[in-house]
């Protein structure tokens, strides 16, 4: 949520920003601004709507200047709206600043410095404290407003005493550093400079860093310190083909798995890990919570309690952690504030499964296994999902001490997406006014997915039920505007799941069979039942896609969601 770009250099700043934001606009796109010093001063350009809207403003009135900062925003304080977004400066224009996160106690800052502000925004308040701090030192004024803040923080200040320089703080909220020659470039994820630099550095909780032309320094609290210098790890390339990511990414799925199985061995160590553990809790949100629910199948042969845990709901209950629990964390951003409250909950052994590495829950969690789904930036996860299956069926094997059979899997999955195509299908969909998606047992969890999927990009009300719940109650809804995805992959229910579907055609209501069986309206390659799920979930990810273009939408950029949710 919110996205922070910083550049210091020789280059023009202005277009290097853009081109930042729009790398950023996974993290939210409802308005945008940019900072450049210029001849001792700070320009302000921001818009309300998408880093594309910015641009239009721009053509108009070009910023000029080395130095700039950056912001692409989700509202969370504060409407979205040109006044609302970043960056935000105090009332005498002394400091700008950019930020990710949420100060908790802004209001009480306000009220006890009695800082005029005229923003409903929290940012608006650091930068009128930061402009009233006594101390002469700039880095010293962070260092000491940051200590009143309650709450979360990336933030990237310029001083108008110090125009030339960027100042930057940390508190859970991602930030990182690039350098390639001259070039400083600043981030809220280093994915969005990659193309200009080999290496970075990452600054963790309570680190500061003061920037100026080909100079980095970083602090702690009390002092300057060395930081270790991190490479980006290789990942596949791929062309983007399509209009939209969300298109490309599921095409990736295939050299997504691939990369992933490969990369896994990296993590076989992990066995030991599971030495002595007497239960097991899965914890995620959304489509990652979905594959915990997948996990737990695959993890049920050890015999051990394994639960599985919405992430918003784990940190309000009451569990019976002790020393020997495993809590396996799942998150592809690795930044989800929900998630990461749950791992600083947990004092027991903790694994991140997590698609980006050096992430907050990676560095939370003791141990990780890193999945390389490469960058996933629309807003609908797909390829993720499946390389979080997949993990979770590498790691079964590896703990049962069976060999993975992960060729078919990719070899069959591609030459599926390949031959793919769901528009009339997607067409019909869109005459109906009611959509569920029903299964059995892990079709059950493929169904949640599905509903989940159609429904945040389509904007289509769509549920999920188990196939014999159906006449417990949700049949009721079932009538002649009503089409169900009835997803049937395992050969012994299929008998149980043609009378339901008789059921539901009983009350006027479509019903179409996904499954890995000729007679099906949708049918999908036959693989292993361990390894179906991961197949059976793309014709659902690319109808979604497919109903929200055709329904006029940007299925990358859905109304009310960001990718990566760091509130909770
Ligand atoms: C849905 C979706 C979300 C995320 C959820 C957790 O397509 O992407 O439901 O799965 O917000 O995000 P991560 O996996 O980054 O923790």
């Amino acid at each position: 949520m919110c996205g922070i770009f910083g550049y210091i250099g020789k280059k023009d700043a202005e277009n290097l920003l853009i081109e930042g934001l729009e790398n950023l606009e996974y993290r939210g796109y409802d308005s945008a601004g940019i900072a450049i010093s210029n001849n001792n001063k700070v320009d302000i350009i921001k818009h309300a709507g998408k880093v594309e809207e910015l641009k239009k403003v721009l053509k108009e009135k070009h910023l000029l200047g080395n130095v700039g900062i950056a912001h692409t925003r989700w509202a969370t304080h504060g409407l979205p709206s040109e006044l609302n977004a970043h960056p935000h400066t105090d009332i005498l224009k002394k400091v700008t600043i950019v930020h990710n996160g949420i100060i908790e106690n802004y209001l009480e800052l306000k009220k006890e410095y009695n800082l005029k502000t005229i923003t409903q925004s929290d940012t608006e308040v650091i930068a009128s404290l930061l402009a009233i701090m006594p101390e002469k030192d700039n880095l010293e004024k962070i260092k000491n407003a940051t200590k009143l803040f309650k709450g979360t923080y990336a933030l990237a200040i310029i001083f108008s005493n110090e125009p030339n320089i960027i100042y930057l703080a940390k508190k859970e909220s991602p930030l990182m550093v690039g350098k390639s020659g001259d070039d400083i470039f600043i981030s809220s994820d280093a994915n969005a400079f990659k193309k200009y630099c080999k290496d970075f550095y990452i600054l963790k909780n309570n680190e500061f860093a003061k920037i100026k032309y080909n100079k980095i320094e970083f602090f702690n609290k009390s002092k300057k310190i060395n930081k270790k210098i991190n490479k980006f790890l290789n990942t596949f390339s791929f062309e983007n083909k399509n209009k939209y990511l969300m298109q490309d990414e599921i095409v990736q799925t295939p050299d997504a798995l691939r990369e992933t199985a490969t990369f896994f061995n990296n993590f076989k160590n992990i066995k030991n890990y599971f030495n002595n553990v007497n239960k097991i809790y899965l914890v995620a949100c959304g489509t990652a919570y979905h594959s915990c629910l997948f996990g737990k199948k695959y993890l049920e042969f050890l015999n051990i309690p394994i639960f599985t845990e919405i992430a918003s709901e784990f940190k309000y209950s009451k569990h019976l952690i002790d020393k020997n629990t495993l809590c396996i964390f799942v998150s592809q951003s690795g930044e989800t504030a929900d998630t990461l409250s749950c791992v600083k909950k947990c004092k027991c052994k903790t694994l991140a499964i997590t698609n980006v590495p050096n992430s907050s829950i990676t560095f939370a969690c003791k141990k990780t296994i890193l999945m390389k789904a490469g960058w996933e930036r629309a807003v609908a996860s797909t390829k993720a999902y499946s390389c979080q299956l997949l993990v979770f069926y590498l790691l079964k094997c590896l703990l049962k001490n069976e060999k993975a059979k992960t060729n078919t899997l990719i070899r069959k999955s591609k030459e599926y997406l390949n031959k793919l195509n769901l528009k009339s299908l997607a067409s019909k969909v869109l005459n109906y006014e009611k959509i569920m998606f029903i299964g059995r047992q892990g079709d059950y969890i493929t169904a949640k997915e599905s509903a989940l999927k159609l429904k945040e990009i389509s904007y289509i009300n769509c549920t999920a039920c188990p196939s014999g719940e159906l006449k417990h109650g949700t049949l009721a809804l079932v009538d002649d505007k009503t089409l169900i995805f009835l997803i049937s992959t395992q050969k012994n229910l299929i008998s149980k799941n043609l009378l339901t579907k008789e059921e539901i055609e009983a009350r006027g209501g479509k019903c179409l069979i996904a499954g890995d069986f000729d007679e099906a309206d949708i049918v999908l390659p036959h693989l292993s039942s361990d390894l179906m799920p991961i197949i059976s979930i793309l014709p659902f990810q690319s109808l979604a896609c497919e109903v929200s273009i055709q329904k006029g939408y940007n299925p990358d950029k859905p109304r009310n969601l960001s990718k990566s949710v760091t509130v909770e």
